[in-house]
């Protein structure tokens, strides 16, 4: 059975589409309602033959890509990109976000910044007055997983290091690093704790994604909100 988030999912992905023109370079977000972007960009390619080249943020987004026949180029080939579709953990009003559930935090957040307009997806549940819920994953050099814990545990963070569901042993991401997911609590300035976190040295990226979304797309069962800059 299909259930209300999968629907809410698909047709965020579905309205973020409509961003997409012919001859675009897209990025291509990781995680489940970035891949039903990914099925459905491969469809109009197939269908109404348009022409695009995906920049994959993942291994996973560039499997989905290849399996979609969507495709694929590089940031050397085009290190300015016309649009970025990607998924959330959390998004507020202001339209920052806690991204990074899926472990692809680092090219996520290059591949946006490449990009001239970043449009987000997901089900209404991503939606929240402040950001920290959700924990915040902070990708790390393994050779400094201790110190940067330590650092972290200074600004006030409880860090947990992401452990494999298959396989023993922590996460080790796509650009062969681990993951700490830190509570902070609810955060009052994503700016700053994301700059304090950058300062860490052995920090590679935050999953603070701050002034980075241009829209924003969250489907509930009877509709879906649309936040824009
Ligand atoms: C991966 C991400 C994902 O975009 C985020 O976790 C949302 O995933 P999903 O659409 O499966 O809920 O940031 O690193």
């Amino acid at each position: 059975m299909v259930t209300w988030r999968e629907e809410a999912k698909r047709k965020a992905a579905l309205a973020a589409v409509q961003h997409v023109k012919d001859d675009f370079v897209v990025g291509l977000g990781s995680g489940s309602t970035a891949a039903y972007v990914i099925e459905e960009i491969g469809r109009l390619i197939r269908e109404d033959g348009i022409h695009v080249l995906g920049v994959p943020s993942s291994s996973q987004a560039m499997m989905v890509a290849v399996h979609s026949g969507v495709p694929l180029t590089t940031l050397d080939e085009h290190p300015v990109i016309d649009l970025d579709i990607d998924g959330a953990d959390e998004v507020d009003g202001k339209l920052d976000m806690i991204k990074g559930g899926g472990g692809a935090l680092t090219r996520e957040k290059i591949v946006a910044h490449a990009a001239k307009q970043v449009v987000i997806v997901g089900d209404e549940t991503k939606l929240v007055e402040k950001l920290g819920a959700f924990k915040v994953p902070v990708e790390a050099l393994p050779f400094a997983f201790a110190t940067v814990k330590a650092e972290i545990k200074k600004l006030g963070g409880k860090p947990f290091l992401r452990e494999s569901k298959g396989k023993v042993g922590a996460v080790v991401t796509d650009n062969g690093n681990y993951i700490l997911d830190v509570d902070f609590g609810f955060i009052s300035d994503a700016e700053e704790l994301n700059r304090q976190l950058k300062l860490v040295p052995g920090v590679i990226e935050t999953g603070l994604f701050v002034r980075l979304a241009d829209v924003v797309y969250l489907a509930k069962p009877d509709g879906i909100i649309k936040l824009e800059k």
